[in-house]
């Protein structure tokens, strides 16, 4: 009988990371801790000291006369294609023929018998070339008539010039976002190992293992088949090894070809950070036009950003940007368009939001012109102009918002932050404070979940149930930290109805899950959870099946729960039960599918609904900042967010303070700086800030909306998490925009570009007194 059965419960909900203790103790394994084989090459790469020239030759001579050194790998050793571009748009070759495009660019790659001396021979190259203007920002790429990486978009609804000519109320500014540096705190890595034929195996921090792997096949001229990408886990990924690490993949393996030798290449942090793209920085132009209320009534917008050399992600990353240009609120009249501007700098590629946090920024700042313009609490306007009710619910894309929770998100948030009250404190003090200023805001975020790319959604798992009931659980996601693969596998074993323990996460490797997507977007449980599932219903339909003739019950009599399967009246341990199965001949092995449903998106068009839903989110925070030095602290910050029905509330709320953090040191302190040569001048963390622990928010409730659910058919109604919580950041440069204004007596919006940095802030306030 089940009420006879002591069982022991398998909720999974509250599971912390499975990896939580090896990664503090020092038991996780990363791509630098696999056991190298006998003589193991080390690469290291040589690099360009202009930012833009003709290449004529490279003199080796002092190089390959350095002890230990086995040789060089360069351009003419590709064997297949001299191309590493994710969008097949060839223009990012693994080492140039006859063009420097950036200060840093890797030219070549010294290989020897040590890291240490292959990375001091590749100092010792001579690099002869005729240097070339450069243009290092978007407005000089501009000025200099330097071409777009890719297809600029635009998007557009209504009538934006007929908008303008009647408006009442109409501002135009510009900012500047700053990009960042991913920061990771594993850096870029890979371990190629030959094999017989064509065949080689390369182990890297990648956080798409499929593209490594089309990428080594492609510059090695072999076909995929004969390459193998593994990743265990990344110690952090944030964007950042997207595409960044195909370099290292396809040197480390080309190398291992050459000399028929395991070859291993890791960049020291500086080289990590020269050489490897960052999030893209844009300038930012808009125009706005609004009633008396503060509602909007058009908006022009255009998105120039800083792209680098090649094109990587930024197609898809600055149409991402205009996609969340107008972050919760409903634009009656728009015209968006994005300048993807080639630069010569360093590849920008994907980070954490994927350009939407650039295009959430403008958005919030327009907001906050208006409201200082028209005198109001910048939270009036905001919700003034949220979509919502008939006719104020279509995108500049054309996407209908059909799921929005922000009204009540951001009226309880309001509450149990007491923003209201807190401001009028705040104003008080301001008045009779003469140094220290306060500011307060409180910012929503929107954020569009599925790629654009709409044949990327799509997703692969393997399940293996072994005869004596243990689990093997494969698929085409890779962990970074965000604890993806403790979600899938609380997936599989609340499926199985087993103990979470029964079940093996596994690396991800191309050779058990075929064509992944990139683990990005957010989507890694959405698509992998999914994928999952239906490999374990094909498994779970095979054993009903057999249970039913076996014991001659219906379907309806055969269940699984809490590590037992009850059978009519017969009640079988998990693991006896598969034993008998494997007897009987069951499969007890499946591939498990998916691909998400309703996403379609006519780019040429501008139209389409890209996002299968939207992710929500709001924070509330209040800093204080010091007019004589810009110095400031975050004294509070609440977050209310939306992950639908939480799978993990452990680990979601670790998504949500980590990204709330990472997305105030963007706008906060994390300033990357290049010198006029071209050179990157902020390329360790020693030149680089990023937050502190004792930079948090010293008050930081951090709550999730439990009361949301998915409207989408998702893994038990639940949302993304990885990246909506990033944008939450924002509301800490409001905040400190607000108290920069308190000088002025909040007469004028104030001129503050991001990130706001120290100087920034005192700037900003001293421009405003100068105004008087
Ligand atoms: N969390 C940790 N700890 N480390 C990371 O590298 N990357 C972020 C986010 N959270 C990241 C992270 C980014 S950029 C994305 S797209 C998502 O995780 C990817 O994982 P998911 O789709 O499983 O959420
Ligand atoms: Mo995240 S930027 O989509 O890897």
């Amino acid at each position: 009988m089940k009420d006879n059965v002591s069982i022991t419960g398998t909720a999974h909900s509250d599971r912390i990371h499975d990896s939580a203790s090896k990664h503090v103790t020092g038991a996780a394994d990363y791509t630098d801790d696999i056991t190298l084989p006998e003589g193991t090459l080390h690469a290291y790469l040589g690099v360009s000291d202009v930012a833009h020239a003709t290449l004529l030759d490279i003199d080796y001579t002092d190089v390959l006369a350095t002890p230990g050194v086995i040789g060089i790998l360069t351009a003419e050793d590709v064997p297949g294609v001299n191309d590493l571009s994710p969008t097949g748009r060839n223009d990012e070759p693994v080492f140039p023929t006859d063009l420097i495009q950036f200060h840093g660019q890797p030219l070549f790659a010294v290989i020897a018998e040590t890291r240490d001396i292959a990375r001091h021979a590749a100092e010792k190259a001579k690099i002869n070339c005729d240097v070339l203007p450069h243009a290092l920002d978007p407005i000089q790429a501009q000025q200099a008539g330097y071409p777009h990486v890719t297809a600029p978009l635009k998007l557009e609804r209504g009538d934006v010039d007929g908008a303008f000519e009647t408006a009442s109320n109409r501002i135009k500014g510009r900012i500047a976002v700053g990009g960042q540096d991913h920061m990771y705190l594993e850096g870029h890595i890979a371990l190629a190992i030959p094999g017989e034929d064509d065949d080689i195996i390369v182990h890297s921090s990648t956080q798409h293992p499929s593209e490594a792997q089309h990428m080594v096949a492609q510059v090695l001229g072999v076909p995929s088949n004969a390459v193998v990408v593994n990743v265990r886990r990344m110690g952090g990924g944030f964007g950042g090894k997207e595409s960044q690490m195909n370099l290292f993949c396809a040197v480390a393996a080309m190398a291992a070809k050459k000399w028929n030798r395991a070859v291993k290449i890791r960049p020291d942090r500086d080289q990590d950070m020269t050489a490897t793209g960052k999030r893209h920085d844009f300038v930012i132009d808009y125009d706005v036009s609004f009633d008396a209320a503060g509602r909007i009534e058009a908006v022009n917008g255009s998105f120039a950003a800083r792209c680098g050399f090649s094109s990587d992600l930024s197609g898809p990353v600055t149409d991402r940007a205009l996609f969340h240009a107008d972050n919760a609120y409903f634009y009656p009249n728009v015209r968006l368009e994005s300048h993807p501007m080639k630069t010569n700098t360093v590849s920008n590629t994907a980070f954490r939001g994927f350009g939407g946090p650039q295009g959430v920024v403008a958005a919030e700042r327009i907001i906050e012109e208006i409201a200082y313009a028209t005198g109001q609490d910048p939270l009036d306007v905001r919700k003034a102009n949220f979509y919502g009710g008939k006719g104020r619910d279509i995108t500049p894309y054309h996407q209908k918002v059909e799921d929005s929770i922000l009204e009540r998100l951001v009226e309880e948030l309001e509450t149990t932050s007491d923003y209201r009250q807190r401001r009028k404190d705040i104003m008080a003090f301001n008045e009779t404070s003469p140094v220290l200023k306060k500011g307060i805001a409180l910012t929503p975020v929107k954020f569009g979940i599925s790629f654009t790319a709409t044949w990327y959604n799509q997703a692969g798992a393997l399940v293996h149930v072994y005869n004596d009931g243990s689990i093997h659980l494969n698929h085409g996601g890779t962990e970074m930290g965000q604890g993806l693969n403790t979600k899938v596998a609380q997936i599989v074993a609340e499926a199985f109805q087993v103990d979470f323990e029964q079940i093996k996460i596994t690396k991800t490797t191309t050779e058990k899950v075929p064509n992944t997507s990139a683990t990005a977007a957010s989507s890694g449980t959405d698509l992998n959870g999914m994928a999952a599932l239906n490999a374990v219903e094909q498994i779970k339909a095979r054993l009903v099946e057999f249970a039913t003739r076996t014991w001659g019950v219906t379907a309806e009599e055969v269940s699984f729960h809490a590590n037992h399967v009850f059978i009519g009246k017969d009640i079988l341990t998990f693991a006896a039960f598969i034993k008998q199965a494997y007897l009987a001949r069951v499969q007890l092995s499946a591939a498990g599918f998916y691909k998400t449903p309703k996403i379609h998106w006519d780019r040429a068009k501008g139209q389409g609904r890209p996002f299968y839903y939207y992710a929500y989110g709001a924070a509330c925070s209040e800093v204080t900042i010091d007019t004589l030095t810009g110095e400031y602290r975050v004294e509070r910050t609440d977050i209310l967010h939306d992950v639908g029905r939480s799978l993990n509330p452990a680990l979601d709320k670790g998504q949500v303070e980590g990204a709330f953090i990472q997305g105030m040191g963007w706008l906060t302190t994390e300033e990357l700086w290049w010198d006029n040569a071209g050179r990157l001048r902020t390329h360790a963390p020693s030149t680089y800030k990023i937050p502190l622990a004792s930079d948090r928010p010293r008050i930081f409730n951090v709550n999730l909306a439990d009361w949301s659910e998915n409207r989408e058919l998702t893994v038990k109604r639940s949302k993304a998490v990885g990246e909506p919580p990033f944008m939450l950041g924002i509301s800490v440069f409001e905040a400190l925009s607000m108290a920069v204004a308190s000088v002025a007596n909040y007469r004028a919006c104030p001129r503050l570009d991001a990130p706001a940095t120290p100087e920034r802030v005192l700037l900003a306030v001293a421009r405003l007194q100068a105004e008087g």
